[in-house]
């Protein structure tokens, strides 16, 4: 007998990594692929102190059921820090999520109806395209220029009918690019009188090299979109911590959906977080990870520049990816290919578009142990050579 599957998952796209990691994998693989935090990165002994604590104290409670809408000393901390980025938050504006994957899928089944389009810009997080196509949602792909999306770009996708916006404003995955503070100012405005909902998807903002910061894209339309917020990048991606804030009307609508998901996201998880955030001085431990991943990014460009200058890269000013794009085309999705064979891994520029994109590569700095890094790229540019003999 054929087995039935939905119709929801007929076109779903397959992670290109995983399918061809899963033929290549060897230890020895240097990978360059995933958007993984770096060893040095994750604080396994303060977090090993935070779970001893909580089961000492509170383990029964720890290992019960909890709320949907998350635990709420953790929403007070979330809703303090977006206090501090001059957006009005209470706790019940908070929803925690698994990850702000979860947050993506939340969201889909809250506003799309198949054949629904959403507004992106190109590149954008494969997750995200992932999560709306399983909604059965088209994109509709808005041009940017240095500064940001277009703003009449971001006029012709309300006219067409976009449900939202979905936007990573901050050092966005893949192309590790920021809007101008001047572009965020006036697509707000756009999308504040259009009255469609703005996602602002903001897992790096804490991640930015420089001293500079931008001020959220909700800061500009007093709290009137859906922000999201993710624990993985600065703390530690297995928790599975992410957190919608938005306004609490949207919110309530929110918490049956996320029940039928999950019932609510783990709680010992979040008990053992904050145990985490009320101890530890974050900002430290941020800034410990943010000049190991400067230094590897550096090392990745002098690496790049002076083996493999058919690549042309930004110089992204934080998060944990290069963008990178050859110089003549080349299909990304077979150098993979070559690559994985050489023992080093990428993700093709094809996984962040639509259709096309396979003229460029993402490129992980921050996982890469920092000492292994040129022999990674030394891996990338045989998988090179070996593509232009073959053609
Ligand atoms: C832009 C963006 N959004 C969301 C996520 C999902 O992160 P998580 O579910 O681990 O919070 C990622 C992960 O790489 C991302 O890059």
């Amino acid at each position: 007998m054929e087995t039935q599957f939905s119709s929801r998952i007929k076109n779903l796209r397959r992670s290109v990594v995983r399918d061809i990691l899963s033929f290549h994998s060897s230890n020895d693989m240097i990978s360059f692929a995933g958007g993984l935090p770096g060893k040095e990165a994750l604080p396994v002994e303060a977090m090993r102190k935070a779970a001893d604590r909580v089961f000492e104290r509170e383990g029964i409670r720890a290992l019960q059921y909890g709320t949907t809408e998350g635990y709420n000393p953790l929403r007070e901390w979330i809703a303090d820090y977006l206090c501090s980025e001059g957006i009005p938050t209470g706790p019940d504006n908070i929803l925690i999520t698994g990850g702000s994957q979860q947050a993506l899928d939340l969201i889909g089944r809250l506003f799309l109806n198949p054949g629904d389009q959403v507004a992106v810009t190109l590149p954008t997080y494969n997750g995200a395209i992932q999560s709306f196509e399983l909604s059965e949602a088209s994109l509709i792909c808005t041009e940017s220029d240095n500064d940001g999306p277009l703003p009449n770009e971001i006029r012709r996708a309300i006219l067409q009918g976009a449900k939202f916006i979905y936007l990573t404003p901050t050092v966005a995955n893949p192309s590790g690019r920021s809007i101008s503070e001047k572009r965020r100012s006036e697509i707000s405005e756009i999308i504040r009188t259009s009255g469609i909902p703005l996602i602002e998807d903001d897992p790096y903002s804490l991640l930015m090299f420089s001293d500079h910061s931008f001020r959220k894209m909700t800061s500009y339309m007093d709290g009137e979109t859906i922000l999201l917020g993710s624990f993985s990048k600065i703390v530690a991606p297995a928790l599975r911590i992410g957190y919608i804030r938005a306004p609490e009307n949207i919110i309530s609508r929110m918490v049956p959906v996320k029940q039928a998901m999950d019932l609510h996201t783990s709680l010992v998880s979040q008990i053992i977080l904050f145990e985490y955030l009320s101890h530890e001085n974050l900002s430290k431990h941020i800034s410990d990870a943010k000049a190991s991943y400067r230094i590897k990014r550096d090392l990745i460009l002098s690496e790049l520049s002076a083996k493999l200058p058919q690549l042309k890269t930004d110089i992204p000013d934080g998060g944990v990816f290069l963008w990178g794009r050859w110089g003549s085309p080349i299909n990304s999705s077979e150098l993979l290919y070559l690559a994985t064979e050489e023992g080093v891994a990428f993700v093709p520029g094809s996984s962040f578009y639509p259709d096309g994109g396979d003229n460029f590569i993402r490129i992980n700095y921050s996982a890469p142990d920092l000492n292994r890094i040129p022999e990674g790229v030394d891996r990338l540019v045989k998988a090179y050579n070996r593509y232009h003999s073959l053609l």
